[in-house]
């Protein structure tokens, strides 16, 4: 049987597992790292370190998803709020030219001019347009957009469907055209390779009609722009529609709100700990914050931005790099800033709690099925 032994205990309580073990002693129960333990025994020792079960912590403050849904329906009714930069994601067929689209909107960026600056990758980037900025998420592809997705993150405001003009529409670009309808998300096609010579930019105009995206001279409300991410050659003008789109969306936050975001990546940083490139969505984050991300929580120590800079405040859809975490996050994980450490810590506990509660379920059932494969 594979219940949860004082090596688990240890990690979820931050203790050494032989520490475990001598305070497990300590109350007459004798084991070690690897054996089982009872609920009985885990909720004695749970006890000893100040941890009361399900019960304390309310199930209203340890489900984040809820409270962050409530800051989004309180941004609704707010009246103190602010027009936001556009999230966008970028799709498109294999070797359509997403890759270099990126690499040429992140050159369009305003970091040369910050001498010294030295360009940190972060899972997201913003791109200053005039006195406007905005937020690219630094993940082409389709996989990044459905996984958000399938988690219930919603991040993406415009997806810029980069359709080759020498090649035309291909199985992945209707599939992008799939999701980003299911998701709501407007589409502004980007047709790009215009300098490629067997560059057909009507013809791959007539293939989107069918699937009801029409350029606003055929009477329909699409953005088309031709492009070439190669050349540079109206890129400007694709970023210029993206704000014209987002305008159209009319897309706002409340900066004064509790802040609130999403996970874009996660990792692990020798130096530094669990690192977290997150999108603040609501509010504003700073330095100091107390938050629980995903089943994860700290205190906001460093705070990055997408050109390397340290910062003190995050807005909303700005990108930024953040440690002080107790543990890594999971991309999509959604944030939630707290009023003070202690909650924090008792929801990131009693979160990650669950979790393992969860995956040791998991374990047992297939334990149990495995048993009758035996039979
Ligand atoms: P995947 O990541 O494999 O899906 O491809 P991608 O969509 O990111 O395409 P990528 O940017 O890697 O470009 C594929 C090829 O097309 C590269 O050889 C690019 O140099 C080329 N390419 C991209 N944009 C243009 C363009 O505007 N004109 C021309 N002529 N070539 C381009
Ligand atoms: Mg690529």
């Amino acid at each position: 049987e594979e219940g949860m032994n004082a090596q688990d205990l240890g990690k979820l309580l931050h203790r050494e597992p032989a520490e475990i073990v001598k305070k497990l002693f300590m109350l007459g129960v004798m084991t070690n790292q690897n054996q089982s333990l009872d609920k009985d025994t885990i909720e004695l020792l749970a006890a000893e370190y100040g941890i009361e079960s399900k019960e304390k912590v309310h199930e209203d403050i340890s489900d984040i998803d809820n409270l962050y849904q409530k800051e989004v329906e309180a941004s609704k009714e707010s009246k103190h709020q602010e027009s936001r930069p556009p999230v966008v994601t970028i799709m498109g067929h294999v070797d359509h030219g997403k890759t270099t689209l990126l690499d040429r909107l992140r050159h369009t960026n305003v970091s040369e001019h910050e001498a010294g600056g030295i360009t940190q990758k972060i899972g997201a980037y913003q791109v200053r347009v005039d006195d406007r900025l905005i937020t690219f998420l630094d993940t082409p592809g389709h996989a990044a957009f459905s996984n958000m997705r399938a988690r219930g993150a919603e991040v993406t405001d415009i997806v810029v469907l980069v359709v080759a003009a020498d090649d035309g529409v291909m199985p992945q670009t209707i599939e992008a055209i799939d999701h980003a309808k299911s998701a709501g998300v407007p589409i502004i096609v980007a047709i790009n390779k215009m300098d490629a010579p067997g560059a057909n930019p009507s013809h791959v105009t007539e293939q989107l009609m069918k699937y009801n995206l029409i350029p606003e001279d055929y009477g329909g409300d699409t953005i088309f722009v031709k492009i070439s991410a190669k050349t540079g050659d109206n890129v400007e003008e694709l970023l210029q529609m993206i704000l014209l789109q987002a305008d159209v969306l009319e897309l706002k936050a409340d900066p004064h709100q509790k802040a609130i975001g999403t996970v874009v990546e996660a990792r692990l940083s020798r130096g530094r700990g669990p690192v977290a490139d997150i999108l603040v969505q609501q509010g504003t984050l700073e330095v100091g914050d107390p938050i629980v991300v995903g089943n994860t929580f700290g205190r906001v120590r460093v705070m990055t931005n997408d050109k390397g800079r340290r910062v003190k405040k995050a807005t909303p859809s700005m990108p930024v790099e953040i440690t002080g975490l107790n543990d890594v996050p999971e991309s999509a994980d959604k944030f939630v800033v707290f009023e003070d450490e202690k909650t924090a810590r008792a929801v990131g506990e009693q979160r990650a709690q669950n979790a393992l509660q969860k995956q040791r379920e998991k374990v047992q059932h297939v334990t149990l099925d495995n048993l009758f494969d035996t039979m």
